[in-house]
């Protein structure tokens, strides 16, 4: 890849304190693509998406070693608005909608400081655009407009977190855990929205428990173990990996050695 396309991760190490959650980190998102992170819990996957998104600080984080950069251009070091206003837009894990705002208050402040260069406090030029798109992904925040966030279930919740992130018009959106904690149906029209997004330019990196929802919408996959990369490929590739099978598509390693098509039910789950 170009080192001046898409996002750059390279050997990024990361400490809170004396606590480091990533070292030597390097991760591409080329243009235009669907990028999952697996790993389990405590790997850095948050972490990860915190350095890109500037937000480390918020968590007394901080960048050790290495460089992030977008479109050629640096990233790390820059300020949390400066990253939204290059075109880098996180939503955080766990949603953090204003619950006490109305649905229309979130969105809204979701289009404060998109431009580069826009007056501050200004509603930037082509918020009305963005929150048409936003509206015509998810009808229901146009019907809850008015209100109060907090009583939105947690799917609604989540597609209004997305939605809020999208009316800053990211060219690269970061979902951290997106479809945590929702039922079957409701992830599956996250993934879907997710997929709309993305053919609509937006490139994405995801991180996801959900393995199989997360390898079926991307097309390069990295796993997170202990703060390090310890596989990556085409995520097709890695979704008939023995050991990413095993650990994170929940299939036994009985299962895995007998390793006949016809006895991987798991396989089904994201063909669909
Ligand atoms: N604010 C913090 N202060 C100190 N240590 C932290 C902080 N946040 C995370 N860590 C540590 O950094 C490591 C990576 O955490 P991180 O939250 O990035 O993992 P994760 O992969 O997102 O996990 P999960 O799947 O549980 O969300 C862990 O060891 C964690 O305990
Ligand atoms: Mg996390």
């Amino acid at each position: 890849m170009n080192a001046t396309d898409g996002l750059a991760v390279r050997d990024l190490t990361v400490h809170y304190g004396p606590v480091r959650a990533l070292g030597g980190v390097s991760l591409d998102v080329p243009p235009g693509a669907v990028v999952a992170v697996l790993g389990g819990n405590g790997a850095g996957k948050s972490t990860l998406l915190r350095a890109i998104s500037g937000t480390l600080r918020f968590q007394r984080g901080g960048i050790s070693a290495g460089e992030i950069s977008f479109e050629g251009e640096r990233l790390s070091g820059a300020a949390p608005a400066a990253v939204v206003a290059r075109g880098v837009v996180q939503v955080p894990e766990g949603r953090r909608i204003f619950s006490r705002m109305t649905v229309e208050e979130n969105l809204r402040a979701g289009a404060l400081g998109a431009r580069r260069g826009a007056r501050p406090r200004m509603i930037p030029h082509g918020a009305a655009e963005a929150r048409e798109r936003v509206l015509a992904l998810f009808p229901v925040l146009a019907e809850r407009a008015r209100q109060r966030a907090g009583l939105l279930s947690g799917g609604e919740q989540q597609m209004l977190a997305i939605g809020r992130a999208l009316m800053a018009r990211p060219r690269l959106l970061l979902l951290d855990e997106p479809t945590l904690g929702l039922a079957p149906l409701m992830a599956a029209r996250i993934a879907d929205t997710i997929k709309e997004i993305n053919a609509q330019g937006t490139s994405v990196l995801l991180v996801e428990q959900n393995a199989a929802l997360a390898l079926s919408l991307a097309s390069h996959a990295y796993v997170l173990e202990v703060g390090e990369v310890a596989l990556h490929g085409p995520a097709a590739g890695l979704a008939e990996s023995d050991e990413v099978r095993r650990r994170y598509l929940g299939i036994g390693a009985a299962e895995v050695a007998a390793g006949t098509p016809g006895e991987r039910p798991a396989l089904s789950r994201w063909s669909a």
